[in-house]
């Protein structure tokens, strides 16, 4: 939530944290700010709306100056007003601060400023961070920074630049994400590794309670007391042309159809010979893994319902007891772990607050913990034992699509590989079921490039306020993902629901203005009894699109509309039938005039609990 660039080097800085800034929108779009120092002067331009919109209003080129922060803003404290849009500043207007998290006793801070005599100008939290500073300051930011960071409860990741010494820009972090670009002769801070990948690819992740002193040729880290800390750059190999929509409209569309590459460089390496290979990922020994008994996976939003599939998966193939959670309940309740235990996160960005905080309650019950991350180096993946890496690239659209698909490739891979080590399977069989991962790629790219019928099925929802999704087995996380989409990118009520339970209350809301989306791929479990669920729902006027397995006839005749999906196994099969329910979501937002990217609301990473 929120965004951050800071920059120091001898560029202009303005342009390029505008630049930068505009690929950290899907963390907060409600305003936008910049702020650099020129000529002993703060300068100063912000304003509310997106970045777009605020570089519009402001005079950009009134920012000289080669050093800058930066803020694109996902209000929590404070209403969206120019003034409450970041950079916030002192009373004197020589120390400028840009924040993403939340000061929990910023009340009685402020309470405590006033009576000293400070003038605050916003409703936000981080402005006590500014007073603060200035509080303390005695001809070193670094120290006063230092200082007020001892007073501070809650999170932040912080940018800190101060018109008495232009040459160094601060930057502080507790539990909100914020990294450090080793550039030449240029130093950068952002929230995210996509936003600067651009200029540099050595990145250092700031750790909880940790500060740096940028300054153009220098990186020196420290802990909050002072004490020097060495940290070596983490290269990332993540091109930075992946983080641009490279020709489509959307990152959301783009991010569609880089499912097939995601996933075969998420397979890479991964199936050789016929056998799953992850012993270069996973640190837990083959005695450890045997060892789980149970496993309780934990994350959010789309993440969680990947987490549901893997459930599926696991318990059907290498008959491990699964348990899923959502992260945001896990440790508001006693969790029972025991040494049998196993917890996986499941997180494409590593930083939601959430899905670490459980993962922090699971070690310290004393739980092995692997993740699945996107981020390479986040503060999920850091403090996991084991990390199961996704290889989906730079997921920039809010909606998360190849990051989805990817994790549900690794909890398969994963499933495999525990099959293994179990003997739930037989080799002939892991090797078959690993011939058919191999298809996937090139199955959803014959998937991707047939997508007219989505577009005519995406015009019925032009009128609609309601939909509904249904699935059975493996496929009723699917029915969740799809309705998340479409709620999220075009504002449509949507709900997923197991097809089954619709006889006990949803099948109420059908009639002839309700589309319906069945999932109905071909089984030996449940195929019938959708079939008799689709009966049902036009027995009531329904609007019936079923996503079916090719060439079946059956379901053909029974719905209004067929989306076809290259046939695999039944436990694939909900790979390959996420695809044309993003497609969907993203039709529909567009013919409503929405901008899929940056849905009302929402921002790509939720870093505050
Ligand atoms: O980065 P994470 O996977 O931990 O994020 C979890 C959710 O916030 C995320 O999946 C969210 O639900 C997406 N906007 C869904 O498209």
């Amino acid at each position: 939530m929120c965004g951050i660039i800071g920059y120091i080097g001898n560029r202009k800085a303005a342009p390029l944290m505008v630049e930068a800034l505009k690929r950290l929108e899907y963390r907060g779009y409600d305003s936008a700010g910049f702020c650099t120092i020129n000529n002993n002067r703060t300068l100063i331009e912000k304003d509310v709306g997106k970045i777009n919109e605020v570089e519009n209003k402001i005079n950009l080129n009134a920012l000289n100056g080669n050093v800058g922060i930066s803020h694109c803003r996902w209000a929590t404290h404070g209403n969206v007003t120019k003034e409450n849009a970041h950079p916030h500043t002192d009373c004197n207007e020589k120390i400028s601060i840009v924040h993403n998290g939340i000061i929990e006793n910023f009340s009685q801070l402020k309470e405590m400023l006033i009576k000293k005599g400070h003038k605050f100008r916003s409703s936000t939290d981080t402005e006590v961070v500014a007073h603060l500073i200035e509080e303390y300051y005695k001809n070193n930011i670094e120290e006063a920074t230092r200082k007020a960071l001892q007073h501070l409860e809650g999170s932040y990741a912080l940018g800190v630049i101060s018109v008495e010494e232009p040459d160094k820009l601060i930057a502080a972090r507790n539990e909100s994400p914020l990294i450090i670009g080793i550039g030449k002769g240029e130093n950068f801070i952002a929230s995210d590794v996509p936003a600067i990948l651009k200029y540099t690819d050595k990145i250092i992740y700031l750790e909880n309670n940790q500060m740096a002193v940028l300054e153009k040729n220098n990186v020196s880290i420290t802990d909050i007391n002072g004490n020097k800390m060495e940290k070596e750059p983490v290269k990332i190999d993540w091109n930075s042309e992946l983080a641009e929509k490279s020709g489509y409209e959307h990152f959301m569309l783009k991010e569609i159809h880089e499912q097939p590459r995601a996933i075969a460089e998420t397979l890479n390496g991964r199936t050789e010979n016929g056998s799953i290979n992850l012993k270069e990922d996973i640190v837990f020994s083959d005695e450890e893994l045997l060892k789980v008994s149970r496993i309780i996976i934990v994350a959010c939003g789309t993440s969680w319902h990947a987490a549901l599939v893997g459930e599926f998966m696991l318990e059907e193939l290498a008959k491990i007891p699964v348990e899923v959670e959502y992260a945001s309940e896990f440790r508001y309740r006693n969790p029972i772990i025991d040494e049998g235990t196993l917890v996986i996160a499941i997180s494409q960005s590593g930083e939601t607050a959430d899905t670490l905080a459980a993962i922090r309650e699971a070690k310290r019950r004393n739980a092995k913990v692997l993740s699945i991350v996107n981020a390479k180096g986040s503060s999920i993946a850091r403090e996991s034992d084991s990390v199961l890496y996704t290889y989906a690239g730079p997921e920039i659209g809010v909606a998360s699509t190849k990051a989805f698909t990817s994790q549900l490739v690794v909890l398969y891979l994963f499933t495999l590989y525990a099959s293994n080590l179990r003997k739930s399977l037989s080799n002939e069989k892991i090797k078959e079921l690993i011939e058919k991962l191999r298809k996937l790629p090139l199955q959803m790219e014959a998937l991707l490039h047939n997508d007219a019928k989505i577009r005519e099925i995406a015009n019925i929802y032009l009128s609609k306020q309601n939909a509904l999704f249904l699935g059975r087995g493996i496929n009723f996380p699917i029915a969740l993902e799809g309705a998340l989409k479409l709620k999220e990118v075009s504002y449509i009520h949507a709900e997923g629901y197991p097809a089954a339970e619709m006889k006990h209350g949803p099948i109420a809301l059908i009639d002839k203005n309700m589309p319906v989306v069945f999932l109905a791929t071909k089984d030996i479990y449940t195929y019938k009894k959708i079939l008799g669920n689709i009966q049902e729902v036009k027995a009531r006027n329904g609007i019936v699109i079923a996503i079916v397995t090719e060439g079946d006839e059956e379901a053909k005749k029974l719905a209004d509309y067929v989306v076809p999906i290259p046939k695999t196994l039944y436990i694939l099969s909900s790979i390959l039938a996420a695809v044309p329910l993003q497609l969907l979501a993203y039709y529909v937002a567009v013919n409503r005039g929405l901008d899929p990217d940056k849905p009302r609301n929402l921002s790509k990473s939720v870093t505050v609990e």
